[in-house]
């Protein structure tokens, strides 16, 4: 210690022992489990092998672990009202009150909105293309352009969620 290198914070400490266990004499009594045949003695290497194993894919996956909490979308009451609303005056028109594909202008459009009732169409989709369409509009999933964008939504990641989690709700 003191001597200009990591500090030695219990991390540290517990990686580097991880990392340079393997160069040190085995001394009966100590290292994993404190082996004393040669066959634990291997089990203990090979142990010791997977836990390095395991540090490592912990480290390589640790940002993305950290973007995924990061990007998880939380809900509020205030999100889900703000979608029951936007449902009835935009989406209802053509999407009709239950989902159905059947609102008033639906028998304009061709091709109609889908039924979200249908469960082949609710598996073939994923929650980002739903919430695409919602905001960029139908032609940005390769569906009619009838499909209305909503571009003020864009910003509104819990209220895009809950209108996902109100178009999921009739497939159950
Ligand atoms: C002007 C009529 C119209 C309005 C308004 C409208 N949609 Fe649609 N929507 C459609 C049509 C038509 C389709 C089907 C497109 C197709 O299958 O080619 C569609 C498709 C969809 C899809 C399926 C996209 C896919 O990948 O299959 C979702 C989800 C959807 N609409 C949600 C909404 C929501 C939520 C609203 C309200 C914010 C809304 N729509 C408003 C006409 C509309």
């Amino acid at each position: 210690m003191g001597d200009g290198s990591l500090p030695q914070t219990p991390i540290v400490t517990g990686l580097s022992h991880l990392f340079e266990h393997r160069d040190q004499p085995e001394k009966p009594g100590q290292g994993c489990w404190a082996a004393q045949s040669e066959k634990s003695g291997q089990d203990c290497w090979a142990a010791r092998q997977l836990l390095k194993v395991l540090a490592l894919i912990f480290l390589l996956t640790f940002p993305a672990n950290l973007m995924a909490a990061a990007t998880k979308v939380t809900i509020t009451d205030k999100d889900r009202a703000e979608a029951a609303d936007i449902f009835e005056s935009r989406c209802v028109t053509c999407h009709g009150e239950d989902g159905r594909g059947d609102g008033p202008a639906a028998s304009n459009l061709k091709p109609g909105p889908i039924d979200f009732h249908s469960l082949k169409w609710q598996k073939s989709v994923d929650d980002a293309s739903i919430a695409r369409a919602i905001i960029y509009g139908g032609s940005s999933v390769g569906v009619s352009a009838e499909m209305a964008p909503n571009p003020d939504l864009e910003n509104e990641p819990g209220v895009v969620a809950a209108l996902v989690g109100q178009v999921r709700g009739f497939g159950k």
